[in-house]
């Protein structure tokens, strides 16, 4: 949707500013006492983005087909609840990037029965209640990051039944989540935790919802290691993100072998991680070996070795462990058997041993000749 209305904005701005009836087109809220000008474009669409609004009512005259509106970039506090009384259609509301501290308990999101897609992020907010979201049947995209939640009660999302998305990462600090109860959001595909202060998997925080989740980011959480089953009941997820945790340093044997559906793992710039357990990934479906997931992005960790036996039996696409400090000796060996699947084998550097230093992987099969009489 948004490079939707990127272009949208760039026809706009090249092809006309008038519409058919000869009428200036691009400015379609103004005749409000707050002076405020947002644009329209066709479909319904309504761009109050940096108009510095720091006060809005009823009186903005938001047209009634709007479908679009976007309000993110200005300095509104409060959303008066009698704002949105006439714009029954909408189906995509921005409104990121305010100074929004709360949201009246008497539910202004009431009359957008439509409405499929609300993003809050950083603002202000500190607290939600069971009727936040109350009237938001048809919402499935929810974005609530880099706000300032330091706790979020459960059943805060049971209005909202079909929600697919949501967004909780960057609170400044979730300490404590209840359960999240998304017990019938059966169709969820994403949950964002990232850059929260739990420091373990928030295995018990996510036990409704984890056997249908399918893409989980968990980046930034204050995690040290991660434990044998420590994902036990992702049947579904297809996708795990563990980038940027600032102290996370091991990962131990099977903690991966409950995710029987993983497609892709993202776990790059952790500056400490430097053991990932031979048999992290040891998961067998219908009696057979299966490993790891097709796709594993290892950059920017400091891993000086990591076991070539993980990968067995070599059902793996994509391998990518540049900026990592590798040890070039015979146990990384197995590298250079597998060039179609190492991501930009030919810059992959070696950090040691001293011979080796600065040279790529691929050299280590010409200086290290003893390796394949060792493997015999
Ligand atoms: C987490 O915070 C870091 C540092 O502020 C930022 O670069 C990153 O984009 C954030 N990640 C997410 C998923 O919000
Ligand atoms: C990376 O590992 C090396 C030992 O292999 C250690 O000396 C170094 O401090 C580690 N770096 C970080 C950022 O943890």
């Amino acid at each position: 949707m948004r490079q939707i209305w990127f272009f949208l904005s760039l026809c706009l701005a090249v092809c006309s500013s008038q519409d058919e009836s000869g009428r200036d087109s691009s400015v379609c809220i103004s005749n409000n006492p707050l002076r405020i000008k947002c644009e329209c474009e066709p479909h319904g669409s309504v761009n109050c983005q940096h108009k510095s609004i720091h006060n809005i009512d009823e009186q903005l005259h938001i047209p009634d087909d709007t479908t679009f509106l976007d309000l993110s970039r200005n300095e509104i506090i409060t959303v008066p609840s009698n704002l949105f009384s006439n714009v029954n259609n909408l189906k995509e509301l921005y409104l990121s990037r305010n100074l929004i501290g709360k949201i009246s308990s008497n539910a202004w999101f009431g009359a957008l029965a439509e409405l499929e897609l609300l993003d809050l992020s950083h603002n202000r907010l500190s607290e939600l209640t069971s009727t936040t979201f109350q009237g938001l049947i048809r919402l499935r995209t929810l974005n609530l990051g880099n706000n300032y939640f330091t706790t979020l009660p459960a059943y805060v999302f049971i209005p909202v039944p079909n929600l697919e998305v949501l967004d909780i990462s960057s609170t400044h600090g979730i300490v404590q989540i209840q359960r999240l109860n998304l017990a019938h959001f059966i169709h969820n595909h994403l949950v964002s935790l990232a850059n929260n202060s739990f420091d373990q998997i928030p295995n018990e925080e996510l036990s409704l919802i984890r056997s249908t989740l399918t893409v989980l980011d968990l980046s930034g959480l204050h995690i040290t290691d991660i434990h044998n089953h420590d994902f036990f009941g992702f049947h579904a997820l297809r996708m795990l993100k563990i980038n940027q945790m600032p102290f996370l340093e091991r990962v131990e044997v099977l903690a991966f072998s409950s995710l029987t559906s993983l497609q892709r793992l993202d776990m790059q710039d952790n500056p400490h991680l430097h053991y990932i357990d031979p048999q992290a990934f040891y998961r067998t479906i219908d009696g057979q070996l299966k490993n790891t997931p097709k796709e594993i992005y290892l950059a920017n960790n400091n891993l000086t070795f990591i076991s070539g036996s993980m990968f067995y039996p070599w059902e793996i696409d994509v391998l990518d462990l540049s900026g990592n400090p590798l040890e070039c000796d015979c146990n990384l060996e197995w590298i250079n058997h597998l060039p179609e699947v190492i991501d930009n084998i030919d810059s992959l550097i070696c950090h040691g041993p001293a011979e080796l230093k600065d040279e790529p992987v691929v050299m280590m099969s010409v200086i290290n000749r003893d390796c394949a009489a060792l493997q015999t």
